[in-house]
């Protein structure tokens, strides 16, 4: 198990491709996938294309979306990380939590702790994050995070509110 760092309550790792059964039930949750946009995932292999195709390559950048485990009992609640989207070339801060681990700041925590490891670690100089403009569990979490907002815009036919930081090292 390759751990990219902790937090006091979370440790992120790599996925792997025997994560595949974790990202099929994060992803079939409709309510999990309610402001992306992304279906609802039904089957292992829809699963496992996510992990190959779009999870898996991010990590040779050392860039890359984590497994997020509770320290306490090594449960699988999500995952938060980095993405480069070469279209905009930019990097992007993301999270997707399980309903069960919703409410308890782990979004948060993991956020912060991302952004301190794109900045100190990586040396990255900005970093992007977007959320729909009706997410606002989301849009919370950024603020909490010390993004700044910067605008409401379309990005890929969805109306999202862009936040971003600068690395203040
Ligand atoms: C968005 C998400 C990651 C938040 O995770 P979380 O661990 O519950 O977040 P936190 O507990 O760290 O913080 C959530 C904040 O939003 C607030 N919040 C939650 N739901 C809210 C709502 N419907 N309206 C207003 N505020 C809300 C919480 O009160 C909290 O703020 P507070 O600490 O000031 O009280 C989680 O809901 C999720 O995974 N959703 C599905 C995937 C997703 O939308 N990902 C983001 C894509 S941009």
């Amino acid at each position: 198990m390759k751990i990219i760092f902790q937090t006091p309550r979370l440790i992120l790792r790599q996925f792997t491709e025997a994560d595949t059964p974790l990202i099929l039930e994060l992803n079939s949750d409709t309510e999990v996938v309610k402001y992306l946009h992304e279906p609802t995932l039904k089957t292992e292999e829809q699963a496992k294309n996510i992990l190959l195709d779009i999870i898996l390559p991010q990590y040779k950048n050392n860039l890359g979306r984590w497994a997020i485990h509770t320290k306490h009992n090594m449960e699988f609640i999500g995952w938060c990380g980095l993405k480069y989207r070469p279209e905009r070339d930019e990097t992007d801060l993301g999270y997707r939590l399980m309903q069960k681990a919703w409410g308890k700041g782990f979004a948060t925590e993991a956020a912060k702790h991302t952004l301190d490891y794109a900045f100190k670690t990586l040396n990255l100089s900005l970093i992007t994050a977007r959320a729909h403009i009706e997410n606002t569990a989301s849009g919370r979490v950024l603020e909490k995070t010390g993004m700044n907002f910067i605008c409401e815009d379309i990005v890929d036919d969805c109306p999202v509110r862009t936040y971003t930081k600068a690395n203040p090292n």
